[in-house]
Order: structure tokens, then sequence, then C-alpha cells
């Protein structure tokens, strides 16, 4: 958590930063605006802007950590899986994959209950990768990119076949970009 944690800090103290800065700038326009009615007008609008950012930092912080970014971020995966995706394919394997052969991989087994860390790459565009189980819903994804190492990790509940489709326009045959593994 500790990374996460420090980045959610960063934009809490950009928020406050920015908060500062919006205080400053309205204190100093304020003289200028009190002749006529409009000062009342713009106290209610600041108290309503001010009311809305508390709220937004709030419901921020208190959410953020629960996303799904932060799953698993200190269990240690008892598996690795190697993901490269490709126009208009996707190859999975138990080893590091190789750049040159990006067709070679191996048939990876999986078992329910253990977290999996997905490491996906792309050798060409960017690629979605999402994982459905067998309802057709999405449980989890990431982006494949080239020249990145997404990680993705995953706990399994249930044994079966879960299928992954593409999630970004990739070009011609993309709706036809799928792979499929199986959970014992
Ligand atoms: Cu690959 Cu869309």
């Amino acid at each position: 958590m500790g990374d996460h944690f420090n980045i959610l800090l960063l934009f809490l103290a950009l928020a406050a930063v920015i908060t500062v800065v919006f205080l400053i700038v309205y204190s100093s326009s304020k003289r200028a605006v009190e002749v006529g009615g409009m000062h009342k007008a713009n106290k209610k609008r600041v108290v309503f802007l001010l009311t809305l950012s508390a709220l937004a930092i709030i419901l921020l912080s208190v959410t953020i950590p629960h996303s799904p970014y932060y799953l698993f971020a200190d269990a240690t995966p008892s598996k690795v899986v190697y993901v490269g995706a490709q126009q208009f394919s996707f190859v999975m394997s138990n080893q590091q994959l190789d750049p040159k052969r990006p067709g070679a991989g191996t048939p990876v087994k999986l078992k329910a209950g253990e977290i999996v860390e997905f490491r996906v790459i792309s050798f060409d565009v960017n690629h979605g990768f999402g994982i459905y189980n067998d309802k057709a819903e999405l449980i989890a994804q990431t982006q494949a990119m080239p020249g990145y190492v997404n990680k993705l990790r995953w706990k399994f509940e249930k044994p079966g076949t879960y299928n992954i489709l593409c999630l970004e326009y990739c070009g011609a045959a993309h709706s036809f970009m799928r792979s499929s593994f199986t959970v014992k």
C-alpha cells in the first residue's frame, strides 16, 4: 500500500493547494464586488463550491483506496502469467515472452483461490486485456501497451473457462481479438 498511499496523499495535498489558491483569489477580489447587491450571491456561490469540493475530497479519499487498482497490492502472487497482445491475438505463458517469437506461448494452468499476477505487454499497438467470466461479465481488466508492463492481480474464486477480449479499438479485426483460459 505504501506507494499508493503516497499518491493519494499527493492528490489530497494538491487539492488543498488548489483550495487555498481559490480562497486567496476570492478574498482579493472580494472588495471590488461589494458594490451593488452581488456580495451575498457570490458568498452563497463560494459556500456552495467549497461544500462541493469538501464532499468530493471526502468521497475520493474514502473510495479511492477501495478501487480495484489496490486489490492484492500487499499479497504475494502464487502465479505469474505473461500476456502478450498483438494484432489480433493474445499469447499467454508461464514463462517470460520473447518479442522475437511472439507466437511461442505455453498453456497456462491456474487454480481457483490462488492470486495470479498478469504481466501484460503489447507487441505492436495499444490493446485492452479484459477478463470475462462464463456469464460474459467483465471481472478484471488492464491495458496492453507497447513499452510498458501492466500488472493485474486477480483471485479467481470459481473454476471454469474465462474469456479474454480486447477492450481497445486496435484495427480492422479488433472485435475478433479474443482468447480464453481455464481455471481448475
Ligand atoms: Cu486489440 Cu482491439
